[in-house]
């Protein structure tokens, strides 16, 4: 069995968009993961077949209803009752490498792409169901976000990555963004690639690469390094 991908979704179209390209369009091709999209709007009981309504309290745009995105959840947990279910949503946990790595780990994911105002909150009294954000900043829909999760699930799947080893010295995995790379040719206007990684002395080149990890990570994420420190 395939690690599986249910996303649930008013637009099923946009998948599998950019993840039927390159490295995870090749596994998608391969079999190593595969993809079912569940249109919402199949799951509403009304004549208009409507999904969202006003929210409650008052203010502006909708809010997607418990009622429907329920019966859509409960449709895909009878098909795969193992993966977990996902909501994206920019008032979710956010989304990190240790979670991306865990899901990959597992049997799939279905994922519930957030579009209007929201979500009734009643749902996630109602279903287990894990809020997950990209990032701080808000998307137009939940769309886009589930085809990063699903992009950072693919390229862990046994198979897909070339080098065996090329997971595990990259950014986020030690805590630290990584280090800079540089490749041919050595001088590119006026500017030369660092002495140090042409020494071939391995040692060096390694301490190098720490040291370049931890500084670059202290500019430019200093809440990194504070978690670093935790750990
Ligand atoms: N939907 C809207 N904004 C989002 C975000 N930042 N992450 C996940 N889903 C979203």
């Amino acid at each position: 069995m395939s690690w599986n991908a249910n996303v649930l979704t008013l637009y099923p179209e946009m998948f599998p968009g950019p993840l039927a390209h390159s490295l995870a369009g090749r596994a998608l091709d391969d079999g190593i993961w595969s993809l079912d999209t569940v249109q919402i709007r199949d799951f509403a009981t009304d004549k208009h077949r409507s999904v969202d309504d006003t929210p409650a309290g008052g203010g502006a745009g909708m809010v997607m209803r418990a009622d429907v995105l329920a019966a859509a959840i409960d449709h895909v947990l009878e098909r795969q009752p193992q993966a977990p279910v996902i909501a994206m949503t920019p008032r979710g946990l956010p989304l990190t490498q240790l979670l991306v790595r865990a899901l990959a780990a597992g049997p799939g994911v279905s994922i519930l792409c957030g579009r209007f105002e929201g979500i009734d909150e009643r749902l996630f009294e109602a279903r287990t169901i894990i809020p997950v954000s990209i990032g701080d900043y808000v998307l137009s829909g939940g769309e886009t976000g589930a085809l990063v999760l699903l992009d950072a699930c693919i390229r862990l799947l046994p198979g897909v990555m070339g080098a065996a080893t090329s997971g595990v010295e990259e950014s986020f995995e030690a805590g630290l963004l990584e280090y800079p790379h540089y490749t041919r040719p050595t001088e590119w206007e006026g500017r030369t690639i660092p002495e140090v990684l042409r020494s071939g002395d391995h040692a060096k080149i390694a301490a190098w690469r720490k040291a370049r990890a931890e500084e670059d990570t202290r500019s430019r994420r200093p809440d990194l390094i504070e978690r670093h420190r935790d750990v």
